[in-house]
């Protein structure tokens, strides 16, 4: 991991409490930072501060951020627990892996609720503290979001969604808020370990279809992903806004 000074900035992690978030959780806290930890519940973001041993300047923010109110409500209770905010980082998401005929409204609304509409909110709530602070955004987004993959149209929708939101809104928010994404390819998460492999029928051949998709032959550790999210939010990245990197061990670089 690399060495980044963040001390004293006020940071928010929407799904903070595992993943890809729990990781940028660590890597703020390892480099000074004040961070509010967003997750669904009051419990799962108190059992993940009281997992973490440097965890005094680590708060709690929870709450569902698939809907408005609720991206308002955790926005504005970190901004008043923190006195400000610096950073945002959108991490909360869900993952879908299902056939299109096999697809329901529901299932497209949890998704698209909680991936695109969540991540607008909470950027919309932030807005005016981080244009005190001269702060900015980083949204986890994903491979996804810049290729078609199969059975996945739906998530695919909310992640091309959040990739081409993050660069529209760079152009409306510049000069005085940057805002970037992220696409990771898979990262080795509960998302896909607990979720995808652990259950599938022949979870070994899966794990090495998986790693195999990268043509670095792996799946990306969380904290890869948290080192390219603290490099955004630098001063060293300022000429960075409405980017979308991608972390992915090149599996979006061709076939
Ligand atoms: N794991 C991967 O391979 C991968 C690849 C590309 C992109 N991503 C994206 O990275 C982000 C994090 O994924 P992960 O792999 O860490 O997943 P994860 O399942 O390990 O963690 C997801 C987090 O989001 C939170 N969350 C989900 N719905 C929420 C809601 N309505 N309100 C508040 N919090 C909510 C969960 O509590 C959890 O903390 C997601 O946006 C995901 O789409 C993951």
């Amino acid at each position: 991991m690399m060495r980044f000074d963040f001390t004293n900035k006020r940071v928010l992690v929407t799904g903070g409490t595992r993943g890809i978030g729990n990781a940028v959780v660590n890597a703020f806290n390892k480099a000074g930072a004040h961070v509010a930890i967003n997750g669904r519940s009051v419990d799962s973001v108190a059992k993940t501060i009281s997992r973490i041993s440097n965890n005094e300047r680590l708060f709690a923010a929870p709450g569902d951020v698939s809907t408005v109110a609720g991206c308002e409500s955790v926005v504005n209770s970190a901004i008043e627990i923190l006195g400000g905010l610096d950073i945002l980082v959108n991490s909360a998401g869900i993952g879908v892996d299902v056939l299109i005929e096999e697809s329901d409204e529901s299932l497209w609304d949890t998704t698209l609720n909680v991936n695109l509409k969540g991540t607008f909110f909470c950027c919309r709530t932030a807005l005016g503290a981080l244009r005190k602070s001269g702060g900015n955004i980083i949204n986890i987004a994903s491979d996804a979001g810049l290729m078609g993959n199969p059975n996945s149209a739906i998530y695919c929708a909310s992640k091309g969604g959040v990739v081409n939101m993050t660069r529209a809104m760079a152009l409306e928010l510049a000069p005085e808020i940057r805002i970037n994404c992220v696409c990771p390819g898979y990262v080795d998460t509960d998302m896909v370990r607990r979720d995808w492999i652990d259950k599938d029928d022949d979870p070994v051949s899966l794990e090495k279809m998986l790693c195999d998709y990268a043509p670095m032959k792996r799946m990306a550790t969380p904290e890869e992903i948290a080192s390219s999210v603290l490099y955004l939010a630098t001063v060293e990245a300022e000429f960075i806004t409405g980017s979308a990197l991608q972390i992915d061990g090149g599996s979006t670089a061709g076939h």
